[in-house]
């Protein structure tokens, strides 16, 4: 499966290259993985030092440092001054099923509630929390029992047809009725979800919903699970998205930018919730292997050693401010949502917000051909992914602003054909 036809031969800082040579800036970063941009040398050097010495170990039969001053690191940077405990895997998905795991056996309750427009995954469990994509599920089932979804507050694009805040958070209203005629409280072992939905387009929820999801949790002995496989690591301008909204999560879920692409997970949470699983209740041959430990220990230095949360939080402000002055020019830019430089750029086809799903796809294309690297993703596949590198330079950032600002026109206008749609393939 590609977007374009663009294989890449190499990467440095927010450029890659492909194998004929050409150049482009990156805005996808892997989805969002290359918060610290491609090769950065204090990685490269980290993962060649460590290579050196030792390259695996099973953790689950004798120890090793690295995992323990990552399990630290980690411990101290997420929200919350209790006792925590780690658990690592190998990808966000697997770290998603440990968090159904560790929810059921510390609660001995078997629901969990999980939101439409999710991605959390395609293992089975984080496939069942999923509700992103038709094709994602398709034939696969039976999937885990005891799984329900109910909407998340995407207020532009409400599930009840409201409007935010007239609709007096509905959405936390519907949850509550649930729990009168469908779903026990009392058997809710936890809520899942991302404290901004990446994948179905950036879906930033007000304040209150994520607070009051809290508050359901607190009334009823429910976990808040807190999935920031995408959004962590300062890609929305803090380290966790979680911050944004004051809340203290009894898990975080973490992958993606933690090792800078190379395979790893992690749960981190209250230290009593672990204390319930028996060993090895979430054990991979391949955990937290010495390299990849060594990598993100080197990545997470790199995050706060050159700011990059608040970097993120400056040029993400900066681009927002672009696209508002676009908007202002071109009608299918329908809504810009974005935090740090997680954004998503909504297109539509008329005042009615219908998406605008090719011309997103057409737009990503052109910008591929003038040499940006940029995806479309979004329930209805019509936002544009803008996702760089935090660290990416001034220079880069506005020469690729100018190139979807173009290319925008040249769809708007008609200028790329139908026929390059042939050539992509985007989620369905
Ligand atoms: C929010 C979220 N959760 C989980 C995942 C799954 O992570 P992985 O692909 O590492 O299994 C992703 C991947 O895109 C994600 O965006």
């Amino acid at each position: 499966m590609a977007y374009y036809p663009f294989v890449i031969e190499k990467g440095e800082g927010s450029k890659v290259w492909d194998l004929d040579g050409n150049e482009y800036i990156d805005f996808l970063t892997g989805a969002a993985v290359n918060n610290i941009g491609h090769c950065h040398p204090e990685i490269v050097k980290a993962i060649r030092e460590q290579s050196e010495k030792f390259i695996h170990n099973t953790l689950g039969y004798s120890f090793y440092e690295l995992p323990v001053l990552l399990a630290e690191k980690l411990a101290s940077l997420t929200p919350g001054s209790f006792r925590k405990r780690v658990a690592y895997s190998l990808s966000g998905s697997d770290a998603n099923d440990g968090a159904i795991k560790l929810a059921r056996s510390a609660t001995g309750r078997q629901k969990i509630i999980s939101f439409l427009g999710s991605y959390h995954g395609t293992t089975y469990g984080a496939l069942t929390l999923t509700a992103s994509a038709l094709g994602l599920k398709k034939r696969l089932g039976p999937l885990l029992p005891e799984v329900y979804h109910v909407p998340y507050a995407d207020c532009y694009r409400c599930y009840f047809g409201l409007e935010y805040p007239e609709c007096g958070l509905h959405c936390i209203g519907f949850i509550e009725s649930l729990f009168k005629i469908l779903i026990p409280a009392e058997e809710v072992a936890a809520f899942v979800l991302e404290p901004i939905q990446g994948d179905a387009g950036v879906i930033i929820p007000p304040r209150e919903f994520l607070r009051e999801i809290k508050r359901l949790c607190e009334e009823n002995g429910i976990l808040y699970v807190d999935e920031e496989v995408q959004t962590g690591f300062g890609r929305s301008g803090k380290m966790f998205a979680i911050e944004h909204y004051g809340i203290e999560p009894d898990v975080l879920i973490v992958a993606k930018a933690i090792a800078s692409g190379l395979p790893m997970g992690a749960l981190i949470s209250k230290s009593e919730l672990m204390e319930e699983w028996i060993a090895p209740a979430h054990l991979f041959t391949a955990e937290a292997n010495p390299i990849v430990c060594a990598a993100s220990l080197a990545t997470i230095n790199v995050v706060e050693k050159e700011r990059l949360p608040e970097k993120a939080e400056e040029t993400g402000k900066r681009v927002m401010r672009r696209f508002e002055e676009m908007k202002e020019r071109l009608e299918i830019i329908g809504d810009i949502r974005g935090k740090g430089l997680l954004i998503g750029i909504d297109l539509v086809k008329d005042a009615k917000k219908t998406p605008a799903r090719q011309e997103a796809m057409k737009t990503c294309y052109r910008a591929w051909e003038r040499g940006l690297i940029m995806i479309s993703f979004g329930r209805f596949g019509n936002v544009l992914r803008i996702a760089p590198p935090l660290n990416i330079s001034p220079e880069d950032l506005e020469k690729a602003l100018d190139i979807i600002e173009e290319s925008i026109i040249d769809v708007v206008e008609g200028r790329v054909s139908d026929s390059v749609l042939g050539e992509m393939s985007a989620w369905g």
